[in-house]
């Protein structure tokens, strides 16, 4: 099933988010040609989509394995005019848009994991990669890059992340029409996205909150060789997850890999 691309156009035209799509069949990243665009000066709510990618980035420097004609591939371009400080909160509010897209196709089982992952029954469906350009202190503008694992099938996952990804055309059991998927994403984050820049981050950061399993859980957060384990608390201004430490002390952690623990002892012990 391709993307209906003039059912797309036709849909988004006049909306904030998609009014202007760039569609590429394949292309190295999204990221990348939308940080072009907008160095560019192309407008808010401009959109790369590819229908694969040869050099699909994630987080951390990692890779995000882009196959043909499976997937959702997707960057936005944002103009919040904010400080630059309220940048991880467009990606925050990217999840949360996600997360209110697939509850449309499997209710009441996807969850976000800090800092902006979206799980389905515990596995990653979806990853997000913000990149900022900067002028001065503000935002020049955000590219907000979003994968979403739709059709693809268990055996096309790379044996790394095999066990830990998943798609939704494995969760809801039936292959997914990517085209209307997109357009409710693009409506979710529109949404979100005019929340943010109205009424700041209070309703975005609290309906994270509500899909996220960690809050109030033991946890341990890495970023290359340093790891962080306490208690999930909350999330800053900032995008960044509050941990209660062993000494009651909270510390904001701006970037990692977070994962549940079953106790906090779990992990200095090793089990
Ligand atoms: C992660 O590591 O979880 C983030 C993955 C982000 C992948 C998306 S796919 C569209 C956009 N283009 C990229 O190169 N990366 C993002």
């Amino acid at each position: 099933m391709h993307i209906k691309l003039n059912h797309l156009r036709q849909n988004l035209a006049g909306r904030l988010i998609g009014h202007r799509i760039y569609y590429l069949q394949q292309t190295g990243s999204t990221n990348d040609d939308a940080f072009r665009l907008g160095s560019q000066g192309e407008p808010e709510g401009t959109v790369v989509i590819a229908g694969t990618q040869t050099a699909g980035k994630g987080r951390m420097s990692r890779a995000w394995h882009s196959p043909p004609q499976a997937n959702i591939y997707t960057s936005i371009i944002l103009r919040p005019g904010f400080d630059v400080r309220r940048a991880p909160q467009i990606s925050i509010a990217a999840g949360v848009a996600v997360a209110e897209t697939l509850e449309q196709y499997c209710p009441d089982k996807v969850q976000l994991k800090w800092p902006n992952d979206v799980l389905i029954a515990g596995r990653k469906i979806c990853g997000i990669l913000s990149q900022v350009k900067m002028s001065a202190d503000a935002i020049d503008f955000v590219v907000a890059g979003i994968g979403v694992n739709v059709n693809m099938d268990k055996e096309q996952f790379p044996a790394d992340i095999h066990e830990t990804a998943t798609s939704l055309s494995i969760e809801a059991s039936r292959r997914i029409p990517r085209t209307d998927l997109i357009i409710r994403l693009y409506e979710n984050m529109s949404k979100w996205y005019r929340e943010l820049l109205a009424e700041g981050f209070g309703a975005v950061r609290d309906k994270w909150l509500s899909l996220s399993p960690m809050i109030g859980l033991p946890v341990a957060v890495r970023f290359h060789d340093e790891t962080i384990t306490g208690t999930a608390a909350g999330l800053g201004d900032d995008g960044s997850l509050a941990v209660v430490t062993g000494d009651n002390k909270t510390t904001m952690v701006s970037a990692g890999d977070a994962t549940i623990l079953k106790k906090v002892e779990d992990y200095a012990s090793g089990h």
